[in-house]
């Protein structure tokens, strides 16, 4: 049976892959923009994606997860699952309606996705880290959901 440390850590590699795979997809759809407006929200969105990936590396580091798997049960450990098919569905498109619409429920998942390890990770450090990324990535969301609507 593997322990919630073990699969919290799992989640973590598995969320800094989905950031910098992101980061790499928004920036080849920057350059594929027509529209200024777009490439500059596809572009911004990019670097801060690669910022969270900087993030959850220095969260991996520190001991607070490994402490993880006595602290808590491991009947939460299911919510910590994250598929990317939404990822690999935005990366083969190609019209800037669909790959924003795309990104926009990406963006929704990984907003889930950390406030699942915000509630698992409570009274953790690394719990602040993963509150503070839901909110950054909600914030993603809504700045998509802006540009689309004005597309
Ligand atoms: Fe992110
Ligand atoms: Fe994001």
């Amino acid at each position: 049976m593997t322990s919630l440390s073990t699969r919290m850590v799992t989640a973590l590699k598995t969320a800094i892959r989905r950031e910098e795979k992101t980061s790499l997809i928004y920036e080849q759809k920057a350059k594929l923009a027509t529209e200024e407006k777009v490439k500059a929200v596809l572009t911004s969105l990019a670097k801060q994606e690669t910022g969270h990936a900087r993030k959850l590396e220095k969260a991996l580091e520190r001991k607070d997860i490994s402490s993880l798997g006595a602290k808590k049960s491991s009947a939460s450990a299911g919510s910590l699952s994250l598929k990317n098919d939404d990822i690999r569905k935005l990366e083969v498109q190609t019209e800037m309606a669909r790959v924003l619409a795309w990104a926009i429920r990406a963006e929704e998942n990984s907003f889930k996705f950390y406030t699942s390890l915000s509630r698992i990770s409570k009274g953790l450090d690394v719990a602040e880290l993963f509150s503070r990324l839901a909110e950054e990535e909600l914030k993603h969301k809504e700045r998509l959901e802006a540009v689309l609507a004005r597309l």
